[in-house]
């Protein structure tokens, strides 16, 4: 049987990788500022999570969800405390689309509504709601299509309250910086303006934390930037550092009830097992400080390349912006330097997602490698 061909593939396997570097089949190197799309956020083949995930899959790697299972309370009071949400509650799922799907469901049955507001050049994964309120009609099949969504531009805060006194909205959904659109983000008035008009109207403000959360953007969420509270925060990516799991943080405004919400695989031993490893190794290594210093330097060596027009994202959620379209660059950046980058919808934008470990000496190999390909152009 082959496989069905949707993803244009670059010629390389990877078959090891340990923190930030990736080795391929003949043993060629390669420096992950890619992060398998913003994913890996302790390093490849952490040892304490290759050793809590190898004690877990050897004991007990799967039951269901109707027996009890203490992992599960475990990761949600080490997420709860440590992100500083220690009053909401949490349901775990496996991809960043469950968790916006379910976060959607959550917001449509708590208002009894179904329209969401949505923003240009979201993205918020490829399942039915969640891509409905994804800004990109190449991937919306007309079954997604009959979702009842507004696409606003960001930062147009008086766009939103026209939608929202129409008196039909369940939920605002945003991303806490824009990803896969390219590094846009809504300013803090916007978001403080969001927060305070959903309360308003009473609608369910979303938060799409799952590429800018767990600490890639130097806070543990980027939106608590602005100082705001979400009704429900979306995660996956970063929680399991490649394991599947997702999950939303919920406001404790939201009742909850037997059945309401549900998955066979979300929340397993092992995907609980991968999530702690995370959770603890993020706080023990103080991931978040490495975080803000390596952004800050890699940010002050971008801004001494002339070709750089704009620097744009957070803490290591970060993109280049050229004056010129990068598909080039980024294939000599991995074929001829080994370097793995990013691409956006802005076709001029090179996305930096590395490890959160990343170090000085990685951000050099970097920046001497695109110096010298920028030059040969
Ligand atoms: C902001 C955001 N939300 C949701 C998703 C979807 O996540 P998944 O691919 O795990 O379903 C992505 C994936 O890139 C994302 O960047």
């Amino acid at each position: 049987m082959k496989l069905f061909d949707v993803y244009p593939l670059y010629d390389v396997t990877p078959v090891r990788a340990k923190d930030c570097i990736v080795y391929d089949d003949k043993g060629v190197e390669y420096l992950d500022f890619y992060g398998g799309h913003g994913v890996i956020s302790i390093g490849h083949s952490h040892p304490t999570y290759v050793s809590k995930i190898s004690e877990q899959v050897a004991t007990l790697g799967f039951y269901s969800n109707a027996i009890q299972n203490p992992l599960q309370e475990e990761l949600a009071e080490k997420l709860g405390a440590f992100s500083g949400y220690p009053d909401y509650t949490l349901f775990l799922c496996s991809t960043g689309a469950e968790a916006n799907e379910n976060a959607l469901k959550l917001a449509s049955f708590h208002t009894n509504k179904a329209r969401v507001i949505a923003f240009e050049n979201s993205f918020h994964g490829r399942t039915s709601a969640a891509v409905s309120v994804t800004d990109n009609p190449k991937i919306n099949a007309p079954i997604n299509k009959c979702n009842p969504v507004t696409f606003l531009p960001l930062n147009k805060i008086g766009l939103v309250e026209a939608e929202l006194k129409k008196g039909d909205v369940c939920a605002v959904i945003i991303e806490g910086v824009q990803g896969v659109g390219g590094l846009d983000e809504g300013t803090k008035d916007f978001f403080k303006g969001l927060e305070n008009l959903c309360v308003e109207y009473d609608v369910v403000l979303i938060l799409d934390e799952v590429q800018s959360g767990y600490g890639r953007s130097g806070r543990f969420f980027a939106h608590q930037y602005h100082d705001i509270n979400p009704d429900i925060i979306s995660l996956a990516k970063g929680m399991g550092n490649g394991f599947p799991i997702g999950g939303i943080l919920i406001s404790p405004k939201f009742e909850a009830s037997y059945g309401m919400l549900g998955t066979t695989f979300g929340g397993s031993h092992l995907a609980c097992a991968a999530g702690i490893a995370v959770i603890d190794t993020l706080e023990k290594e103080n991931l978040l400080s490495n975080v803000n210093d390596m952004s800050a330097y890699f940010i002050a060596e971008a801004k001494k390349i002339p070709q750089v027009k704009k620097i744009k994202g957070k803490g290591l959620m970060l993109g280049l912006e050229f004056d010129f379209e990068v598909g080039e660059l980024r294939k000599k950046m991995i074929y001829d330097k080994h370097i793995f980058t990013g691409s956006a919808n802005n076709k001029k934008l090179l996305r930096i997602l590395p490890p959160l470990t990343v170090t000085k000496e990685h951000i050099d190999i970097f920046f001497a490698a695109l110096k010298e390909l920028l030059n040969q152009l």
